[in-house]
């Protein structure tokens, strides 16, 4: 989408690159140059060790041949490495705005991000294909439907690689789920594999021309990804001519012999070179189970886009760019752009939003999720310089209007009740830290801290020397001028102890993943209560968070009756969703106990849900006025989420997924998890994923694919077809009936009629265009279709053909949202 404000602000930030081609690094001039260089090289100590990482984040460099090392950084929304970067929304909020261009921008805002700090491959985009909503990794990836994903790819990998980082598309393939996620392989027939899970990958490699692909942790049809011959070798480089490096998932190698991965068609061992070795290599030659020349084409796929994207041209240290801030406010102004195009309104019963900034005087913000920065865990996790939590993007916009903006915590972190000790009026808790697990000897620094709610990946300030490893102890005490019964909450990754008045209330000594325990205790007045907390960071994540909360009754829900509206702000963060473990379909316990509290209020309640895909919601969401769904908003979240409330932004977002109403609505509801143990999952629903699966089984959801409001409402008419056969151009003319400038984004959907001899879904997306109007305004949408459109995977052509007959063309809102359908004619 173009709006007339944003379009100059593209001018702006992309003129030398929005007329550029995309890179066409694999020329015969650099395949020459990668051949000389080749050449030159030694096989024992130049070649084979070219052919794995040389540190975590780093590959092998050879200083004779002027070969640089390349640095590598995660990926895929903001640079990993290196201390903070700017964070951008999740992927999957990326392909929420259905924008073309905002996902080229913000590839180019990582790549400046990326030159900032001497990058050279970016480890992103990643685009697996979302089956069912309790993927740890959904929030990165681009939804669950084929051409969204491959469209959002390929803008974001050009995005990246013009502007002189490669890209790195992940994980390659079928890694839709995270539990056991190297251990269970995912069955997947050939069809479903090209009409699905492939799309995105091709066209990454096709359109983008996408530097480096990464294989995926997983096996598929039994065969683990980083030594599948027939993904890597037959489709990846044969049928789609990929010319680039294939890496592998750090450590992914593992569980393979060294001699498949040789064969197979690994190059870059990552991290360490540790599987595919040298000397296993070594061995191989001399036994001649391997050529020369094997080895040479995987020096050559790494040399290529080396070459041919300049970074050997450019030398060691060449691609740190000092005339790039690391802190870059091109990149905090996409990483907003963004937010604002993809939260997705979904629900405004009696237009509850934009607020009323006449008649709501109070607003009550609720739920720890607004004072926090929020995104998912493990290596997608972006350290931002800044951010802007949803409480202060509120409070700063209801200022303009004098409304009073309330923070009512449902438990709190006790601020100004906790002291260093007995009497003591000095604030917070002194802190102990230890250079070992064991609270051993002497602290290696003491200070005070004011509260605990610490996650050491962010915030990365430990002020001891390590950031494994470490201990800490807390102490003093807790008064508090309201007595009452309280609960205390503790919740860490990895292990801690928590003592009051010397009695130990919970014991969680030991590694682990986040988990809390709690116990209520009875307050009297202005009385030390003598705590002690007790941390063990082993490796991983490293959180802590001492809350309490004060039970009596009605207390919470009083101040928010007071109140004209409740903005309630709840979901999953880092500490729950992320790679490496799935989630449960439903929210946190302690955000269901939020929520359903929140909505014992007799005030109007709008909610805002943080989280990678769609939770269960039965229970809460009828009685919600207003509903907002934030994603992963990124570091400019809040300011993105008030002007969406406050109608300074007229919401745009559309939903890259379906939201069931219950997870056994799902059509992979039978095929997701690995229930008789035998580690496979065999993908029984085939093509039928997402919307595709809910209509064959016509089951109502709960919002559909595509689905999202506006402040705006739209009407599309003038249907028109022309062209010939396949090639066919689909008019319409949307207009904005409304007074409110807005976005709304025109879907094309193409489905089978009258019967085929391959059973077809009902309709699939097949073309889409977001577009801006002013009030009242009406433009001319215009949308191609090619083959493509009519077309399904032949397994015994082994290729993608037309299916003739009759096809309807559904143009809508949303893939449950008919507006205009016409039905044509399709011959072979
Ligand atoms: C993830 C990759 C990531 C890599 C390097 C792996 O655990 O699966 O997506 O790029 O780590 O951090």
């Amino acid at each position: 989408m173009t709006t007339p404000k944003n379009f100059i602000l593209l001018a702006f930030l992309f003129l030398p690159f929005t007329f550029s081609f995309a890179q066409k690094w694999a020329t015969p001039e650099v395949e020459k140059r990668v051949n000389e260089l080749i050449s030159q090289m030694d096989l024992e100590t130049e070649k084979l060790p070219l052919t794995g990482g040389a540190a975590w984040m780093n590959t092998f460099g050879i200083e004779r041949l002027h070969i640089p090392q390349l640095n590598t950084a995660d990926g895929p929304q903001g640079i990993g490495a290196n201390g903070n970067a700017p964070a951008y929304p999740a992927g999957i909020l990326l392909a929420a705005t259905w924008n073309r261009e905002i996902a080229y921008k913000y590839g180019h805002s990582l790549a400046n991000d990326a030159k900032a700090r001497g990058i050279h491959i970016l480890l992103g985009p990643g685009v697996n294909i979302y089956r069912a909503p309790m993927c740890g990794r959904n929030f990165e990836y681009f939804g669950e439907d084929p051409l969204l994903a491959a469209q959002t790819t390929v803008n974001y990998i050009k995005g990246v690689q013009e502007n002189g980082v490669m890209a790195t598309v992940k994980h390659f393939v079928a890694n839709n789920q995270e539990y056991a996620r190297n251990k269970v392989s995912s069955d997947v027939d050939e069809r479903t594999l090209n009409e699905i899970y492939f799309p995105a990958f091709k066209a990454a490699v096709q359109e983008a021309e996408v530097g480096a692909v990464m294989s995926s942790y997983n096996p598929l049809n039994g065969e683990y990804t980083v030594t599948d011959k027939w993904l890597l070798i037959d489709v990846l480089r044969k049928q789609w001519g990929f010319k680039g490096v294939h890496m592998s998932d750090w450590r992914s190698a593992e569980f393979s012999a060294c001699e498949d991965l040789a064969k197979n068609g690994l190059d870059l061992d990552m991290p360490g070179r540790e599987f595919m070795t040298v000397d296993c290599l070594k061995r191989m030659l001399a036994e001649n189970k391997i050529s020369e020349e094997t080895i040479n084409e995987k020096v050559r796929n790494f040399l290529r886009p080396m070459i041919g994207m300049g970074f050997y041209d450019k030398g060691k240290n060449g691609q740190l760019d000092k005339s790039i801030p690391s802190d870059n406010p091109q990149s905090n102004q996409t990483a907003l752009e963004v937010a604002r195009e993809g939260i997705v309104l979904l629900k405004n019963t009696d237009n509850i939003l934009p607020v009323n900034t006449k008649k709501v005087r109070t607003i009550a913000v609720v739920g720890q999720n607004a004072t926090r920065f929020l995104c998912g865990g493990g290596s997608g996790k972006t350290s931002p310089f800044h951010t802007i939590s949803m409480l202060g993007g509120i409070r700063s916009i209801a200022t303009q209007y004098n409304i009073n903006v309330k923070f009512v915590e449902e438990y709190s972190h006790m601020h100004n009740e906790l002291f260093i000790e007995k009497g003591s009026k000095t604030a917070g808790l002194k802190g102990e830290y230890f250079d070992n697990p064991d609270l051993k000897g002497k602290p290696a620094a003491t200070q005070i801290d004011p509260y605990i709610d610490y996650d050491w990946k962010a915030v990365p300030n430990v002020p001891t020397s390590r950031r494994e490893n470490f201990s800490v102890r807390w102490t003093g005490v807790f008064r508090t001028p309201n007595a009452g019964i309280y609960e205390f909450t503790i919740g860490g990754d990895d292990g801690y102890r928590l003592y009051i008045d010397d009695e130990l209330i919970c014991d969680e000594w030991k590694e682990g993943g986040f988990r809390t325990r709690s116990r209520k205790k009875t307050i009297k007045a202005n009385t030390d209560y003598k705590i002690q907390i007790d941390y063990l960071q082993k490796g991983g994540e490293a959180y802590i968070e001492f809350t309490n909360k004060k039970t009596d009754a009605n207390y919470f829900v009083d101040q928010l009756n007071a109140s004209d509206l409740v903005i309630a702000c709840f979901g999953y963060n880092s500490k729950n969703e992320g790679e490496g473990a799935d989630r449960p379909f439903e929210l946190p316990e302690t955000e269901q106990k939020l929520i359903n509290e929140v909505c014992k209020t007799k005030t109007p309640v709008v909610g805002i849900v943080t989280v990678g895909g769609n939770v269960e919601m039965q229970s809460w969401e009828p009685k919600l006025k207003g509903l907002l769904w934030a994603w992963y908003p990124g570091q400019e979240g809040g300011t993105a989420i008030a002007e969406i409330l406050f109608g300074k932004i007229n919401p745009s977002g559309k939903l890259p997924v379906t939201f069931e109403k219950r997870w056994a609505d799902n059509p992979v509801y039978n095929s997701y998890y690995d229930s008789d143990g035998d580690k496979h999952v065999k993908y029984t629903e085939g093509i039928f994923v997402g919307y595709r699966g809910y209509d064959k089984l016509k089951r109502e959801v709960q919002y559909p694919f595509g689905f999202g409001l506006s402040y705006s409402t739209f009407e599309l008419n003038d249907l028109k077809i022309s062209g010939k056969n396949t090639d066919i151009t689909i008019s319409c003319t949307l207009k904005n009936t409304s007074k409110k400038a807005g976005a709304q984004v025109v879907q094309l959907y193409a489905g089978k009629r009258g019967g085929s001899t391959i059973e077809r879904p009902l309709q699939e997306l097949k073309g889409f265009e977001k577009v801006y109007l002013k009030p009242g305004e009406s433009k001319v949408v215009t949308i191609k279709l090619n083959k493509d459109a009519f077309s399904y995977y032949n397994i015994n052509k082994k290729d993608f053909e037309v299916d003739p007959g009759e096809y309807e063309i559904v143009l809508g809102f949303s893939s449950r949202d008919k507006k205009l359908s016409e039905n044509i004619l399709i011959t072979r």
